[in-house]
């Protein structure tokens, strides 16, 4: 079932990206993507779905290998918006169109263990981290990691979902259970100084650009506030990030925008995990970035140039999670730009962001502040 005709969406000649998701990710590669002359289309399971302000929606599961092939057929290209697609099926869109980046990337962070072990491969700090297959394994792997602990559900967590902090015994005899009884990955907690992300592209010839480091700061599991560029980082710290993200997109002969969640310990720099997508921590590039991750996510899969990916001052995002604030209020602050992803308020939801961007880091901060306080 196609939600809009397919016929006369196209700039005539030009590329077709097919997305494999059409949440508001898909929606912003369309909004970057139409000036550049291409045109998409996009599958998700929701009618409603709101990247189809923006281009044809087809409705169907994203683990339908038919569905996916038929969203692909024709398209220059096949890229996802959501690392739930399940790898089988964007390989099902193979047949009619290059799948960038390449689904391995989908396989690697669908698994928390996976994930974990291929960081730890290449060399990139992370936490102390054991599996665990039934209850009797989360005491073991409390033993290798220490208290306290996260347990978390190795696949299908998102938003903090799926996961227990533990701190005594009693917590740990409780967590298979509770968790679902599933496999788990127990990570030691990281007394972080705080989060930060790195957010990197490669193009198709090889090319690795990332954005300057992002200061994250969560609430309930759910980001709420991203700064960038990061303040008081070094460039060591920036070379460091630069350097574990190539690592990574290279061994991933990734394709595309990646994103990589850190925590900075004394100067240091772990890894959380990875998001093969554009990301919530980089939502501010769109006004705050000479380029912006959806614009150069769509230039990397095109197989054309990437643009670059310096700051253009100092910017933060803050998201409006379950309902969006005032408008006009939110308009009357200098400097703030509003994002409305036209979906239906729901606790919990991510239904828009603001971006505020300021030529100082004072500035950027006060301007922040003003629309923390009606957001
Ligand atoms: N080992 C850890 N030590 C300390 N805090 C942690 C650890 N792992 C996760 N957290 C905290 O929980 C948050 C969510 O964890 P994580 O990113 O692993 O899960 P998620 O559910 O995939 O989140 P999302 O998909 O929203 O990024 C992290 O941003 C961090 O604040
Ligand atoms: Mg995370």
């Amino acid at each position: 079932m196609i939600a809009t005709p397919l016929v006369g969406t196209s700039p005539s000649n030009g590329p077709l990206v097919a997305v494999l998701g059409g949440g508001q990710l898909g929606r912003m590669l369309g909004l970057a993507g139409r000036p550049l002359g291409v045109a998409f289309r996009f599958l998700d399971p929701a009618p409603d779905a709101t990247a189809g302000a923006v281009g044809p929606l087809l409705i169907g599961a994203l683990g339908d290998a038919a569905r996916v092939q038929e969203v692909a057929r024709g398209a220059t290209v096949v890229t996802y918006e959501w690392e739930g697609v399940p790898a089988d099926a964007a390989r099902a869109a193979a047949g009619s169109a290059p799948v960038r980046p390449d689904p391995r990337a989908l396989e690697v962070a669908q698994d928390r263990l996976v994930e974990k072990e291929m960081f730890r491969r290449l060399g990139i700090e992370v936490a102390p981290f054991a599996p665990a297959g039934d209850a009797a394994g989360v005491a073991r792997a409390v033993d290798a990691v220490g208290l306290p602990a996260l347990a978390k559900t190795r696949t299908g967590g998102y938003d903090g979902k799926g996961q227990r902090l533990l701190r005594t015994g009693a917590d740990v005899d409780r967590a298979w259970d509770a968790l679902g009884a599933v496999p788990l990955l127990v990570e030691a907690r990281v007394d972080f100084e705080r989060e930060l992300s790195v957010v990197a592209v490669r193009s198709a010839p090889g090319e690795t650009r990332c954005w300057p480091l992002v200061e994250n700061h969560h609430a309930d599991g759910i980001l709420r506030v991203s700064k960038a560029p990061a303040p008081g980082t070094t460039l060591a710290m920036e070379q460091a990030a630069a350097d574990l993200a190539a690592r990574l997109l290279e061994d991933l002969a990734y394709v595309g925008v990646l994103a990589i969640e850190l925590f900075e310990r004394d100067g240091r720099l772990l890894a959380n995990e990875l998001a093969p997508r554009v990301h919530n921590s980089g939502h501010w590039t769109i006004e705050g970035a000479e380029t912006s991750q959806f614009e150069n996510h769509v230039r990397a899969v095109l197989g054309w140039p990437l643009g670059s990916t310096a700051a253009r001052g100092h910017a933060a995002m803050i998201n409006c999670i379950g309902a969006l604030p005032d408008r006009d209020t939110v308009l009357a602050i200098e400097g703030a730009h509003f994002h409305d992803y036209e979906k239906a308020p729901r606790a919990g939801r991510k239904v828009g962001h603001v971006t505020v961007t300021a030529a100082t880091a004072e500035e950027r901060d006060q301007r922040l502040a003003a629309v923390a306080a009606v957001v």
